[in-house]
């Protein structure tokens, strides 16, 4: 059966990319869309930045068409602001607006935004409520199991947030006193998906990094699609291969240097395209590390990769890596 958030028909078992701030931009979302992501969004965005028309924020508003369905994630803790964000994100036109009720950094959670509203489920019921009326657009929500150990409040949340005209809800099977720590765990994720109230589509979000994850834990615990962020970094082929795994039961053989070096190229292009010459030159050089994981010796041309900023020297960097490494295993071979 097809998982529809309103009307956007996402597919049978859709696999979604998390929003990642300073890495879900339109470079990362383009090279994940090519590696089969049925659902995006963008990092989260500060509502009180939307308002007060900050650059910085504005920009994490930039859109392409191909990359739809997309969803912009924002953020805050002061519901009026909250509703005039939706407004101004709306008119960027995306095709879903998604509330972040789950980041756990300090300077997010410590001011009363994020994971800070699982500590006041009423607050966050007048905020998402707030934001739905705001919108012509389903809205969507992001959180985690609860606060801490002692106050896994998650079933609550999505009881109270579906009665208010959420049309999704994805759960990082984590408190926010675990931060990134530990191992996730999704059992609280099944027993919502239990829940004969619940009727909203559920995602379970969380250490997903392999074929084997996603097909082992979407048999147990019965979520409605997967959501992944950190194994994509580097790797936007891990949506093709699950994909592929759950038609087929079998393994895709991994990507070929050239795949690698093609979608390295591919996305370094795009963040120049987007951000500048300057900028995206800059920018991408955190990513050079995660597309070559795994080849031996790698790093003095990472060395040469993150300090060149003429782009027909980097492209040439690229060609040596090419060469150099030709007759390497295909990295799913290699230790
Ligand atoms: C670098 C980084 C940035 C993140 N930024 C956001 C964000 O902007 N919004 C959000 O809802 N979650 C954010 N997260 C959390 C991820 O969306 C996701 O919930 C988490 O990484 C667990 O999924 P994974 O194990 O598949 O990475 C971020 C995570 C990372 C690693």
């Amino acid at each position: 059966m097809s998982v529809k958030i309103g009307n956007i028909d996402l597919g049978e078992f859709p696999l979604l990319l998390a929003p990642m701030e300073d890495v879900s931009d339109p470079p990362f979302r383009y090279v994940c869309k090519q590696g089969g992501a049925d659902l995006m969004y963008t990092e989260f965005i500060s509502s009180e930045g939307l308002i007060r028309d900050a650059a910085k924020s504005r920009q994490k508003l930039d859109i392409f068409e191909y990359e739809r369905p997309i969803g912009i994630q924002i953020f805050g803790s002061d519901i009026e602001s909250m509703r005039e964000a939706t407004e101004i994100a709306t008119l960027a036109g995306p095709d879903i607006m998604d509330i972040n009720y789950g980041c756990p950094v300090k300077n997010v959670a410590c001011r009363g935004a994020g994971s800070a509203l699982l500590q006041d489920i009423d607050k966050m019921v007048k905020m998402t409520e707030a934001v739905v009326k705001a919108t012509h657009l389903p809205v969507t929500v992001k959180t985690r199991l609860g606060w801490d150990d002692n106050t896994k409040n998650v079933e609550e949340v999505a009881e109270r947030l579906q009665d208010i005209g959420i049309q999704a809800l994805t759960i990082h099977g984590r408190t926010r006193a675990q931060l990134y720590k530990g191992e996730a765990d999704w059992t609280l994720i099944r027993e919502i998906k239990r829940n004969p109230r619940i009727k909203i589509p559920v995602f379970g979000n969380g250490d997903v990094d392999s074929v084997e994850k996603a097909a082992a834990w979407r048999m147990e615990y019965e979520v409605d699609g997967i959501m992944i962020g950190r194994a994509a970094i580097g790797y936007p082929w891990i949506f093709r291969e699950v994909k592929h795994f759950f038609k087929t039961g079998e393994h895709l053989p991994g990507p070929t240097l050239d795949e690698r070096i093609v979608a390295c190229r591919t996305h370094l292009d795009k963040s120049i395209e987007w951000k500048g010459p300057k900028l995206g030159v800059f920018e991408m050089r955190r990513h050079y590390a995660n597309y070559f994981k795994g080849l031996p010796d790698f790093k003095s041309y990472r060395m040469m990769l993150v300090k060149e900023e003429n782009i027909t020297v980097i492209h040439q960097i690229l060609d040596e890596v090419a060469e150099k490494y030709e007759n390497v295993l295909p990295f799913s071979e290699m230790a």
